[in-house]
């Protein structure tokens, strides 16, 4: 009872991908790139802060293998609510990825920008392998063509909070995504944490 009450959405949400579904989803991924990394193979996981750090946490636990783990945070300046495209290392990976076999774990790609900067960035590392898993992917908003090679979810152009995901810092707690009421926000044509034209942490 007091987990459900707990799981409830807030008024201004709309969920749009239930707890359950998310765990079902992540499991499948997990088998996925199991598959795809066959036990011999170290797999490197380098997470995205701040949005990737849930996904991450869960689908280490559905890999079920040993794995090394590293995080990267970027940023970029966008005028308004539209990202430049500028992309910034704000924290850089502890852990050098040469000869790695590296899968990237992101939150969402939205215009490709971000992933676009950080595979070019990488590569540039030598990697023996490079592969991205992101849990949603919003196709309608690319900007730059980029590779994704696990997707847990595409969904339609909509701002989206919670399961690492926020709106200014907020909603990142929550066990769901969900789509954020553009009334009680208005995140413009990007996101309402894309608003103040100012260096923007993911
Ligand atoms: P891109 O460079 O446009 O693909 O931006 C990717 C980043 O923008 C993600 O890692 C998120 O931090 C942020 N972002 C894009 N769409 C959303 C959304 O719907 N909700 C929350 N953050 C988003």
């Amino acid at each position: 009872m007091q987990s459900s009450a707990r799981n409830a959405p807030e008024p201004a949400l709309t969920v749009l991908l239930t707890a359950d579904q998310i765990r079902d989803r992540v499991r499948e991924l997990a088998t996925d790139i199991n598959r795809a990394y066959p036990a011999g193979r170290r797999l490197h996981l380098v997470s995205v802060l701040k949005g990737g750090f849930i996904f991450l946490a869960d689908l280490v636990r559905a890999l079920n293998r040993q794995v090394t783990i590293d995080f990267v945070a970027v940023s970029s300046y966008g005028p308004g609510t539209h990202s430049s495209g500028e992309v910034k290392l704000v924290k850089d990976l502890e852990i050098g990825i040469e000869d790695r076999d590296v899968l990237l774990v992101e939150d969402i790609v939205d215009t490709g920008q971000t992933l676009a900067w950080l595979r070019t960035a990488l590569r540039a590392r030598h990697p023996r392998s490079l592969c991205v898993v992101s849990l949603l992917d919003k196709p309608s908003r690319r900007i730059v063509e980029v590779d994704v090679e696990h997707v847990g979810f595409t969904i339609e152009d909509r701002f989206v909070v919670g399961y690492g995901l926020d709106c200014a810092e907020q909603y990142r707690h929550l066990p769901y995504v969900a789509v954020l009421d553009q009334r009680v926000e208005d995140p413009g044509e990007r996101g309402p944490d894309a608003s103040n034209g100012d260096l923007e942490e993911r």
